[in-house]
């Protein structure tokens, strides 16, 4: 099976064969530092302690829900509007903007779902220089200091977080350039709006009745809410700031290699400084190929959030990858914090901290001594343009963070059952035999996978929504075939189309005036897979809604029900455009510069390809569509993965900390393309990335058109042995992976989770990033060295025991272990006191499981006592939102009593699944054993026990899983 023909070659040719034979490393040339980004130079050159800012008491407003009070910048008198809400459920919101802009600055639209319930502000007290406000339900304070402007918050009598605190706050207004100065100045602004507008006029349906209705639109509803200023005082304020930075290089004008950004806004950035007394940890902010915890930035580059298409990124360092996600979590012993800045343009983030050069031993000296300063973390925010809105999140435990950023952004969608299955990809399966073959395959072998993938080359020259006439000439019936062994497929639908006057999707969205323009008008070209290519402006809420309808199955030819997407290329991905993606001058509907929305574009892409699927089901079936690029909200539409990795150990090894970035902000549903994308991994690589990933959220394999085939049984016998064992690990969980994204869907609580969630005040934790916790129960320490022979895994918990999983030996906690590896070792431990289900009859993929019986796996914690949950429905659909359709069961052992019990009355689902095992971990051996069920006689129950390893079998207590019972050791 010669995979990479010639033909697929040619069509990549733009990409692939300018890297073919590079050495490994991401061409940093191809991207910004912050040094060659002229607003993060200029906000970076800005240093601490001289902040211009002052709060104009006077101005203060107080209303129910919101505080208002005007900041003045004293060197060039532009006035800034900042607005405070305490927000339910422990948060403040900080949102600052021009008083008077010449013009509507961005906020960002649909991230949020809902508009944040508010708390009641109360001033507390008042000075020359000061205002004290009560805030959320009465347990923080604030206080504004007016002159420099900062503000700390406290809780009780201990400072948790300030504010401009080293006066950091640059806020760049909007202002008309020098040379435009004349008497027709306030003309010229309004003409420039207006030709922005006007690019979208085409459109019949968009055009705007009067120039108010305009505008109004054009803000999304989101305008800034004082806007009484006339245009010649708007005019006066632009003239007075109009000196300074006009003069700093990039400011109206810059450019990158041969890219020139034209910006006829001038310079717009926003940034801001926020001081975390006592904290020594930060997380977040992904996507970054770096460690969990994030390092200080002194001396290097800040983190970078700009949504890129990094061709062979390199490890540990801050350079911006396919997503972002603007929320940065603080830890430790005593409380957790969030910062959750909304902003979709591009944004730097620096870290620094008083403590970071300092040893331990220096650290252990000053605390011995009584005089060190206290830790500190400063984190500073800069943003190209929009304005500063600032969610803090308080805590104060990390539980309490993920409910707090879930009410703002959403949770997990939860995801189809088959999603969390294995997934079977490569660029590229060839045509209809090549799938047949490979699905046949894993029959033969005895694998059980659920998903098989069609990359670029399925469709008929890159255009999406069709299907290659000669490869794929019979769709349906392929898609037939693996329906009938209970099998999906999934097709990749990239934003990119093909600019070809045959091609119907071009057509349509050309006509419908759907693409985002050029500066200057036209529609914006740019090269990707299919060659010239427009992009559709999917911030376009019309534009989404057309999307979406084409995947109703009489659009989207060829596909069936059990055909799902991949949205790929979507930051978006311009070969030929600026560091790899779209013009900033480019324009999108409303007049939004390409700027202004960036981050949001993929969001956006996965969002209208999402709805399109529940669509075409008529609102009945779940979706799945995987997203490269994303941002905050994006768990709310399907999963993600971490991009064009490569066949190397440290790759295999960064997936871990990325994933659970990612999970800490809210998106659970992740992975990493298993194997590595690029290159070819030697089989010990291979065996050992299977094992990591059948214990990550999204489990795939995928590669590069030019790698060698890697189906698992190509490896010889003794690989695919241990393959195929990993991936029946996989299946044997699925009721509890099911179960974990069923509470990440309630409460965005992460699936995959670093050891401090779970023990937020054990410091030895706070960086671990080579093992996490599955859920609250299970520990994984996957194996990602080459040759290891052991690996030292920290069980954490005081008094608490684990067990082996595999073993069922029983570990006390807390402890670091050695424990001796081979080829076939996949370290998991679950905690005592914990109940796990799974299933363990093997089957052809997720959906022949459905009815299969389950074991229930009871580890007994350091009291004999354990409890846990299950969530089941018909894996689907969404009759469990709709119809109360489902189960969630509770298991509780305690007294030497197991007992089943419904978590939650209001859902009941039928099933036909039962208990056929249960296995107790850490008991002694009963006399007998009874099962009890409400109206039925009390029964005995066979049971065998191992002494050695105090493990306590129960055989066939055959209980449907939605039944109530009992089950007495005596
Ligand atoms: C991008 C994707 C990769 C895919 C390829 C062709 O590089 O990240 O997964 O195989 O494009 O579509």
């Amino acid at each position: 099976m010669a995979a990479a023909g010639g033909r697929f070659r040619m069509a990549a040719v733009a990409w692939v064969v300018l890297f073919l034979g590079a050495v490994w490393a991401v061409d940093r040339s191809n991207f910004k530092t912050c040094d060659q980004s002229s607003f993060c130079k200029r906000q970076r050159n800005t240093k601490a302690g001289s902040s211009p800012y002052r709060a104009l008491l006077d101005s203060l407003q107080l209303s129910q829900d919101s505080m208002k009070i005007q900041l003045v910048n004293e060197a060039n008198k532009v006035p800034l509007l900042l607005e405070l809400y305490g927000l339910k459920g422990n948060m403040t919101r900080i949102r600052i903007n021009e008083l008077n802009p010449l013009k509507p600055r961005y906020e960002v639209p649909d991230v949020l779902i809902g508009d944040p319930p508010t708390t009641r502000l109360s001033v507390m007290g008042r000075d020359d220089n000061s205002v004290e406000l009560s805030l959320g339900e009465g347990t923080h304070k604030l206080i504004l200091t007016a002159k420099p402007f900062r503000m700390d918050l406290l809780e009780g009598r201990e400072l948790v977080l300030s504010v401009n605190s080293r006066g950091l706050l640059v806020f760049e207004h909007l202002r008309l350039k020098k040379d435009s100065f004349s008497d027709k100045v306030s003309s010229t602004v309004v003409s420039m709006w207006d030709r922005i507008k006007n690019l979208f006029s085409r459109a019949p349906s968009k055009e705007p009745a009067t120039e108010e209705e305009g505008a109004a639109e054009a803000s999304d509803a989101s305008l800034p809410t004082e806007q009484e200023s006339t245009e010649s005082e708007k005019t006066e304020e632009a003239s007075k700031g109009a000196d300074e930075a006009e003069e700093e290089p990039g400011s109206w004008e810059e450019t990158f290699k041969t890219h020139t950004d034209s910006k006829p806004n001038g310079p717009t950035s926003v940034g801001l400084d926020f001081s975390l007394p006592g904290v020594e940890n930060v997380y977040g902010i992904p996507e970054h190929a770096d460690n969990l915890r994030l390092r200080t930035t002194e001396g290097g580059d800040p983190y970078r959030l700009y949504n890129l298409d990094v061709f062979q990124y390199e490890l540990y360092n801050p350079m911006a990858l396919y997503g972002s996600v603007p929320v940065l979590l603080a830890h430790n012993t005593q409380r957790t914090m969030g910062i959750f800045w909304l902003n979709a343009a591009e944004t730097w983030v620096d870290i620094t901290s008083n403590t970071a050069g300092k040893t331990l031993f220096g650290k252990m000296l000053d605390y011995m001594q009584g005089g060190g300063e206290t830790p500190q973390t400063d984190v500073r925010w800069m943003s190209e343009s929009g304005i500063v809105d600032v969610f803090l999140l308080l805590g104060p435990s990390p539980k309490d963070i993920f409910r707090q950023y879930a009410s703002l952004t959403g949770t997990q969608a939860l995801p189809p059952l088959f999603s969390l299955g294995y997934h079977q990809s490569r660029w590229n399966y060839n045509d209809e035999e090549d799938v047949n073959a490979v699905d046949n395959g894993f029959d033969e072998h005895d694998i059980p996978y659920d998903v098989i993938w069609l990359d670029i080359e399925h469709a008929d020259g890159k255009r999406y929504f069709t299907w290659d006439p000669n490869k794929f000439p019979h769709p349906r019936e392929m898609l037939q075939r693996l329906a009938a062994k209970r099998r999906q497929m999934v097709s990749i639908v990239d934003p990119h189309i093909k600019v070809d006057s045959g091609y119907r999707v071009h057509n349509e969205i050309r006509s419908r005036n759907f693409y985002v323009k050029t500066k200057d008008g036209n529609d914006y070209e740019g090269w990707c897979w299919p060659g010239s290519a427009g992009y559709p402006d999917f911030t376009n809420p019309e534009m989404r809604a057309w999307w979406s309808s084409m995947f109703a199955y009489d659009q989207y030819e060829g596909s069936m029900e059990n055909l799902y997407t991949w949205n790929d290329m979507n930051e978006p991905s311009v070969f030929n455009g600026p560091e790899v993606t779209m013009h900033k001058d480019a324009v999108h509907q409303g007049g939004w510069e390409h700027r202004d929305i960036h981050n949001l574009y993929g969001f956006y892409v996965q969002m209208a390809t999402a709805l399109g699927q529940v669509q075409r089901s008529g609102g009945v079936e779940r979706p799945f569509v995987l997203t490269r690029a994303f941002f905050a909200g994006s768990q709310r539409y399907g999963a993600v993965w971490t991009g064009d990795n490569a066949a190397e150990w440290d790759h295999l090894k960064i997936s871990i900390p990325m994933c659970l970035s990612l999970g800490l902000v809210g998106i659970s549903f992740c992975g990493a393309d298993v194997g590595g994308f690029f290159k070819n991994p030697e089989p010990e690589l291979l065996v050992r990335w299977y094992q990591v990933g059948a214990y990550q959220p999204f489990f795939r394999a995928h590669a590069h058109v030019d790698t060698t085939r890697r189906e698992p049984w190509l490896f010889g016998e003794d690989n695919e042995a241990l393959i195929r064992d990993a991936i029946r690990q996989r299946y044997a969980l699925l009721p509890f992976w099911y179960t974990a994204f069923y509470h990440s869907y309630r409460t965005g609580e992460p699936v995959m989770r670093p050891l401090w969630v779970e023990y937020p005040q054990d410091v030895t934790t706070f960086s671990i990033d080579d093992q996490y916790l599955l859920g609250d129960a299970l520990l994984v320490h996957p194996v990602t060295a080459q040759g290891a022979r052991g690996v030292q895994v920290y069980l954490p918990g005081k008094g608490e025991v684990w067990y082996d999983v595999h073993t069922h030996q029983k570990l006390h906690a807390p402890q670091t272990l050695y424990l001796t590896v081979t080829m076939s070792s996949i370290p998991v431990y679950q905690r005592g006191g914990s109940i796990v289900a799974r299933k363990e009859r093997v089957r052809r993929s997720s959906d022949c499981m459905q009815n299969d019986p389950y074991t229930l796996y009871v580890a007994l914690g350091p009291q004999g006592t354990a409890k846990g949950d299950l969530y089941v429905d018909d894996g689907h659909t969404y009759n469990f939102e709709t119809k109360g359709q489902y189960l969630h069961r509770r298991f509780s052992f305690s007294g030497n009593t197991l007992t089943a019990s419904s978590a939650d009355p209001k859902g009941s689902y039928e099933t036909s699944a039962w208990i056929e095992r249960v296995v107790i971990l850490g008991a002694g051996k009963p006399a007998a054993v009874f099962l009890k069920q409400a109206g039925v006689a009390e029964t005995r129950l066979d049971f065998t026990h191992e002494a050695e390893t105090s493990v306590l079998t129960l055989r066939k207590p055959a209980v449907n899983i939605g039944a109530d019972w009992s089950i007495s050791l005596r």
